[in-house]
């Protein structure tokens, strides 16, 4: 069956939320990167029989993963769309003190020079990719970047929140750093979601409060949904990465079913080493 395409085509927008992208970072920052990380490695060497030695990080955004993988000894690589991220993520690597490569580019039409054992797509950015082909594509491209052996790690919102069972995630929060308020609101009420492609529209709102002054950047984008079945069949037809293993978050302790602990939907696709 042939699905419609979406009004964006096969691409995600929320283009004002990541170009504002210090705002962005402040607005995650609730994240413990040095924790997620631990998991990202050891799920990692759990599959290869070995410490990743090198890292990609896709839809990278500040790229704080890639940072703190950098700080660990990895050969860090970024890529992102937005040339505004692939800027201040270059930026906050420089002012750690790590090497990182960060290139503008699409994560569904991209090179790499050197292979590396460990790609990562995370914070839901495959929800960016709206069709399957779209899917198939990126899979094809990070199986390419990736050594005989190598993983990449994909975290999505978990299914539990699609089906409407109950809510794994807060839609609303707040951080505030270095005396910059951001207050995030993601999802409305006047959403919705096509369930024959499963792309729904959100409404994100980020109101700032920075020097005495009030911001608020109101964005809306398309977003993929999906279930763990479908994208265990997106690897199998991409013919290139296989699912090897689930997780229900950054965590090596929670299963991707653990009714009460699950999240988030964490998939460890391998390329095969023959
Ligand atoms: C939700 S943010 C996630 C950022 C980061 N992974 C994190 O954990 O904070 C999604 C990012 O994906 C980028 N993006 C969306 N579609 C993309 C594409 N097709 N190729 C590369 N980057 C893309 C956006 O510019 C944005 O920076």
């Amino acid at each position: 069956m042939a699905i419609p395409p979406e009004p964006a085509g096969s691409q995600s927008q929320h283009e004002r939320i990541y170009a504002a992208a210090r705002y962005y970072d402040i607005a995650f920052a609730y994240r413990d990167f040095p924790d997620e990380c631990e998991f990202l490695t050891r799920a990692a060497a759990r599959q290869m029989g070995r410490d990743p030695a090198s890292v990609l990080e896709l839809a990278a955004g500040p790229a704080n993963h890639a940072i703190e993988l950098a700080r660990r000894g990895l050969a860090a690589t970024a890529l992102d769309r937005e040339p505004a991220m692939v800027q201040y993520g270059t930026e906050k690597a420089a002012a750690a003190g790590v090497a990182l490569n960060y290139a503008q580019g699409d994560m569904t039409a991209f090179t790499l020079e050197r292979p590396v054992d460990l790609a990562l797509l995370l914070l839901g950015s495959a929800a960016c990719l709206l069709t399957n082909d779209a899917v198939i594509s990126c899979l094809r491209r990070v199986a390419d970047a990736l050594n005989p052996g190598g993983v990449l790690i994909i975290e999505l919102p978990h299914p539990r929140e699609l089906f409407n069972i109950d809510d794994a995630t807060e839609d609303g929060w707040e951080v505030t750093q270095d005396g910059t308020r951001v207050k995030v609101r993601w999802g409305s009420d006047g959403d919705s979601m096509n369930p024959v492609s499963q792309v729904a529209q959100v409404t994100t709102t980020l109101t700032i409060w920075e020097d005495k002054r009030k911001q608020v950047i109101r964005d809306r984008a398309f977003q993929r949904r999906f279930t763990v079945q479908e994208v265990d069949a997106l690897a199998r037809a991409s013919g290139s990465l296989e699912t090897v293993a689930w997780y229900g978050g950054l965590d090596m302790d929670v299963a991707i079913d653990d009714p009460e602990q699950a999240w988030r939907m964490v998939a460890v696709l391998q390329k095969p080493i023959g």
